[in-house]
């Protein structure tokens, strides 16, 4: 384990939890609210536990995992619980799970739990290294394994993407990838 000389700080310490209510503006044309103003709760909380770790300014570089599984109403109690899942050399991912309350009827559901990784950053906008992490509980060691292990997956993709992107050409040897898909190639769609 590398610790790089600075002392580590325990997931409990940064711990952040946001309790919202959900007012008439944030509600879309069908009266339910904008994912918009959750990611943007999402991005607030996420900030909170990430500065709170690093000590340090913090910005977001990517998101993970963002379904809206449940709508959520006008008149909930939209709570974002947010904790420190890994923390790389400059980068931490927080995981948020974001619960809304219905408080009349007395039910709470689960909307989404999604990954923000943030990286700290120096007054001149360079990274900074993070503390490293104090793994206390088996849900601490867990969420820091996963957030691992889904951070090498996504450099994979990430890189498989890129080479696909630059190599891609429609030809007779890629025309069986829309097979299924519900697509017509235009007549004078492929160039060259
Ligand atoms: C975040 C930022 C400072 C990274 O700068 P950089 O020159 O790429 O720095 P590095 O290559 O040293 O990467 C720094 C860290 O970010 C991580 N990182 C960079 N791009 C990433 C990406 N797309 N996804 C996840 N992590 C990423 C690196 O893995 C590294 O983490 P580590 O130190 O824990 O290993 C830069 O991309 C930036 O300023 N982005 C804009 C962020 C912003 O303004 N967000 C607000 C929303 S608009």
């Amino acid at each position: 384990m590398n610790t790089d000389n600075i002392d580590p700080k325990p997931v409990r310490a940064s711990q952040t939890t946001i309790t919202e209510l959900m007012i008439p503006s944030y509600a879309n044309f069908g009266g339910k609210i904008h994912g918009g103003t959750l990611l943007s709760l999402m991005d607030k909380v996420a900030y909170a536990c990430a500065s709170r770790h690093a000590g340090a300014y913090c910005v977001t570089v990517s998101v993970d995992g963002v379904d809206f599984l449940q709508p959520v109403d006008v008149g909930d109690l939209v709570s974002l619980k947010a904790s420190v899942n890994y923390v790389g050399r400059t980068s931490l991912v927080v995981g948020i799970q974001v619960t809304a309350e219905n408080v009349q009827r007395a039910f709470v559901k689960h909307t989404n739990t999604s990954y923000f990784t943030m990286v700290a950053r120096d007054r001149d906008g360079k990274p900074v290294i993070v503390p490293p992490l104090i793994l206390e509980t088996d849900d601490d060691i867990r969420r820091f394994v996963t957030a691992s292990e889904r951070r090498k997956l996504r450099s994979r993709v990430r890189k498989r993407m890129e080479a696909y992107r630059e190599e891609f050409r429609f030809d007779e040897r890629t025309e069986g990838l829309l097979d299924g898909e519900r697509c017509v190639v235009a007549t004078g769609a492929v160039s060259g």
